[in-house]
């Protein structure tokens, strides 16, 4: 099924011979997510929740039918999606909300190498703000995040637990739905940075009993500048907003305010309405693809990856066992900056640097790293064509 599916991305249409291999940054756009959204402009192009006309009633329709296609996809509530730029937004909120609210001096924030720079750097603030302590699980000599070592790092201080779901760098499964039981046994909230794990498997929030979960829109098939925030009723009613002003105010005074409930209280201002609309396309379109046959077909990718470039020698493989369609390696000597001129010199679309995790770089003992990520627009001649240009990097700059 997945030999047809190009063709629902315009890109192909003018880059034939694209290998686009960096869906871990942005996913390429399907063409019925950029209709949506253009439909909305040529057909709406009002605002949402302040027009007194059928226009901006219609509009706030699609606007909030979109939250509800999109709660629906997790699992969630819709009055428990709040919308935001994106991830980095969404882990921010938690930090400065839930974290600046409710963490105490002497407080254990418990924490990865393994994080995104977003999941990371927020927390380090809250600890830094509060007198709290941002502590880290140790990771195992493969660079997971084990039960054991979770289990061990936990203790009466902890207050709250985040980490990533899936790697950016590394593309490693954390256990969460085991830390996460563990940790509502002693009654420690849990926030989950899922950008790297919503567009590729089936994330069920009410199974898992996350509190937090955060996620990118333009990762995910759809647009740039939306993300979400689930978090669970009852902590989001007790959080305070960030922001103040529009359409997030219930009653004015000159000295008291007052704000609507969640999640309109998070959303200050003009929401990005044909983003959200573009968003809940994209969920439909994962929806019907199927996240299962996404998650095989990536991972079957990343297999044969890791087996081809294994056979190559001076290519070091941070992630032998590829557990997500993500594959991070080096050719020993060269720069990984250097050796993606060859790659972009045959159309090859890779990542290369610290991937905004630098714990995570440091870890496996490099200044930067190649990373290619798979999705189901991929296929194995996608593979072979990365493999052929690594060989091809090797010979050039082993040959200076
Ligand atoms: C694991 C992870 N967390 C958070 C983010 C931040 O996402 P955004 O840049 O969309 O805010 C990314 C983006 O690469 C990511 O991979």
């Amino acid at each position: 099924m997945f030999d047809e599916i190009k063709k629902e991305f315009p890109i192909f249409e003018n880059h034939p011979h694209l290998c686009y291999l960096d869906s871990a940054a942005s996913s390429l756009k399907p063409r019925r997510v950029i209709d949506v959204m253009s439909d909305y402009y040529k057909n709406f192009s009002c605002n949402i929740n302040r027009g007194n006309y059928q226009l901006s009633y219609e509009a706030t329709n699609l606007y909030e039918s979109a939250r509800s296609t999109i709660a629906q996809f997790i699992n969630a509530d819709a009055d428990e999606i709040i919308f935001t730029r994106g991830a980095s937004q969404s882990l921010n909120l938690v930090a400065l909300s839930w974290g600046m609210q409710f963490i105490q001096e002497g407080d254990e924030i418990l924490t990865s190498e393994l994080e995104h720079h977003s999941s990371h750097m927020p927390w380090l603030n809250v600890a830094q703000n509060k007198n709290a302590f941002l502590k880290f699980i140790p990771l195992d000599a493969e660079g997971k995040i084990t039960v054991e070592n979770f289990y061990n790092s936990i203790s009466s201080k902890t207050k709250i637990v985040a980490l990533t779901f899936v790697s950016n760098v590394l593309g490693y499964v954390t256990p969460i739905k085991d830390i996460i039981n563990i940790c509502h046994e002693r009654g420690i909230i849990v926030s989950i940075d899922a950008a790297q794990a919503v567009p590729h498997m089936n994330i069920d929030v009410k199974d898992l009993d996350c509190d937090f979960l955060s996620f990118s829109g333009h990762k995910m098939c759809g647009p740039f500048g939306i993300g979400v925030l689930f978090g669970k009723k009852k902590l989001l009613e007790k959080m305070n907003p960030l922001e103040f002003g529009g359409d997030m105010a219930d009653e004015v005074n000159k000295f008291f305010h007052s704000y609507k409930d969640i999640p309109h209280k998070f959303e200050t201002g003009t929401p990005p309405i044909a983003e959200v609309i573009g968003l809940g396309e994209a969920c439909k379109f994962l929806q019907e693809i199927g996240l299962e046959k996404i998650y095989r077909h990536e991972k079957n990718l990343s297999e044969k990856a890791v087996e081809m470039l294994s056979v190559l020698d001076d290519v070091e493989i941070y992630n032998r066992k590829a557990e997500t369609g993500i594959v991070s390696f080096n050719i020993r000597g060269v720069h990984s900056h250097d050796a993606a001129t060859i790659y972009d010199k045959n159309q090859i679309c890779v990542r290369t640097g610290h991937h905004c995790a630098q714990l995570v770089t440091k870890f496996l003992g490099q200044y930067s790293t190649t990373r290619a990520s798979f999705y189901f627009y991929n296929d194995s001649k996608d593979v072979e064509r990365l493999v052929a240009s690594v060989r091809e990097a090797l010979e050039f700059f082993k040959s200076l």
